[in-house]
Formats: C-alpha cells, sequence, structure tokens
C-alpha cells in the first residue's frame, strides 16, 4: 500500500480578505520528490509555512504519515522529521561554514550529556559535519565565514543545515533562487542527492530544474491547486501555461 507521508485536507490560509490558500487537498507519497510551481503570490510559500508549522491554518487539516498535525508547533514538526529551507537564505552569517553546520546538528541533542557520553557524540557530531561538508561540496570552506562567499555556496550551506537533523520530509522553497548561472547545475545535482530517499516539496521558478528534479509536479494559482501531474503532462496543459503567460511558461 502506498505510504502518504503529508496530506493537505481543504487547507484555507486568510490573511484579512485575501484567501493565500484556498481549499488546497494534496496527498504526498513518501519517497516521492514533488515540485510546487504557479506565479507569483499563488501561495506556494504560504502553503510550506503551513506544512512546516510556521503559520497555521484557518480551516481545513495536515496530517504526517497519517496522524493529525494541524495545531503542532514548528519544533515538533522538525522533530517528526519535516525539515525546511527559506527563499531567503537563513544561515548566520558571520560564522564559519563549520559553525553553522556544528549549530544545526546539536539542535538535535540535547546539551545536558555527561562526560563519558558526550565524548563518543562529540565524535558522532564532528561525523555528520564532516560528511555534510562533503555532501555539499563545501570541504574547502569550512573555515570561511558564510556571509562572504558567493549565494550559490551560501545556498548549499543552507541545504546542508537543513539536511542535518536527517529529515525524511524536505521542503525547499526556491533553493535555486539568486544562484549565478555557472552555480546552477551545481545547486541542482545537489538537491538531487539531497532529495533521494524523501519526500521533497520543491518550490521552484527555474522551469528546466524543477520538471527535472521532480517525479510529480503541482500547479497553484490564487490559492487553489490547478493541476496535478508528471512534468510532461504539466508542459503539455493548456491551463498551465495560460496561467504562466507573462512569466515564464513551461517550455
Ligand atoms: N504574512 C502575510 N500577510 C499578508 N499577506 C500575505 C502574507 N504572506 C503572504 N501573503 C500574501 O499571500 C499571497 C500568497 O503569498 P505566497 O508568499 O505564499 O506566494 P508565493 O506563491 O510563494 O509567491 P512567490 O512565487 O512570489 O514567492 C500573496 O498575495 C501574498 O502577498
Ligand atoms: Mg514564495
Amino acid at each position: 500500500m502506498t505510504q502518504i507521508a503529508l496530506e493537505c485536507r481543504d487547507v484555507t490560509v486568510s490573511f484579512g480578505a485575501l484567501k493565500a490558500i484556498d481549499g488546497f487537498s494534496h496527498q504526498f507519497e513518501a519517497g516521492r520528490n514533488y515540485g510546487l510551481i504557479g506565479p507569483n503570490g499563488a501561495g506556494k510559500t504560504t502553503l510550506l509555512n503551513v506544512l512546516a508549522g510556521r503559520l497555521f491554518q484557518n480551516k481545513g487539516t495536515v496530517l504526517c504519515n497519517g496522524a493529525d498535525i494541524s495545531a503542532m508547533p514548528a519544533y515538533k514538526r522538525a522533530r517528526a522529521g519535516i525539515g525546511r529551507s527559506f527563499q531567503i537564505t537563513k544561515t548566520y552569517p558571520e560564522m564559519t561554514v563549520a559553525e553553522n553546520l556544528r549549530i544545526a546538528a546539536q539542535i538535535k541533542h540535547s546539551p545536558f550529556l555527561p562526560f563519558w557520553v558526550a565524548t563518543r557524540y562529540d565524535r558522532q557530531l564532528q561525523h555528520d559535519i564532516d560528511a555534510m561538508l562533503e555532501l555539499t561540496g563545501l570541504v574547502a570552506y569550512r573555515d570561511e565565514i558564510a556571509g562572504t562567499m558567493s549565494y550559490g555556496l551560501q545556498r548549499a550551506l543552507e541545504l546542508g543545515v537543513t539536511l542535518l537533523p536527517q529529515p525524511t520530509i524536505l521542503l525547499l522553497d526556491e533553493p535555486l533562487a539568486g544562484i549565478g548561472h555557472h552555480e546552477i547545475d551545481n545547486a541542482t545535482r545537489l538537491i538531487r542527492s539531497a532529495a533521494q530517499g524523501r519526500t521533497v516539496l520543491l518550490i521552484e521558478h527555474n522551469m528546466d530544474a524543477v520538471m527535472s528534479l521532480s517525479d510529480e509536479i503541482v500547479v497553484m494559482s490564487n490559492g487553489c491547486k490547478i493541476a496535478c501531474g508528471v512534468p510532461q503532462v504539466i508542459r503539455a496543459d493548456q491551463t498551465v501555461r495560460s496561467v504562466y503567460l507573462g512569466e515564464e511558461a513551461p517550455a
């Protein structure tokens, strides 16, 4: 039987009179990679905020692995395996790459450990950090001050920070935004390896990237789901093409 990692049932989020999300329902299967696309203001980031518990729906239900998490706060969802990155990079710019990763790695462990456990724990922590430096291609930058690096490297670091607690569900908000052309291929490769074996919701305006990274695309417009399907079908969908008129149409 197919396992559903995340499910939205009739989720609605209002900001005053504006319905940023308007009766959104979808089942996100475990281990599948989803692209979430739609024009500016469609409600994509708002949906990610609702799934991460940073914002609560006015109506509707959110389930994670079958359990109702509609009222669960963000930190508990993180512990339950939901990790997210932000549309704007949120690492500590004045700290080094390794320090940023260390903070992220420590979050999942208790700081109150007896010393004989602490030593072993510290070795494990160092191992996790080294593995993440390797995965993100940041080994040579471990002592670099995060804020002084290129935007592409900062995004790689942010992904490393998001991945360190080993989330099973990954919510990514425009991980390629602002990245220079020469860094896009590397960044796309990194997202592909991070996505492996995880349930992923990826918001991305870069159509080639999102189409190549996703098993299924969900299209939003005005807070509603207007289409979903495999990338080839979405590329050819007339409704999808028309909501993108004036923007980058899925080519
Ligand atoms: N905190 C808020 N208060 C009021 N309105 C908001 C708030 N957050 C989002 N909105 C509005 O909700 C709508 C959906 O915004 P959202 O950021 O989810 O869009 P998006 O699909 O992520 O767009 P983009 O592609 O530009 O990032 C927009 O009209 C936005 O102005
Ligand atoms: Mg957004």
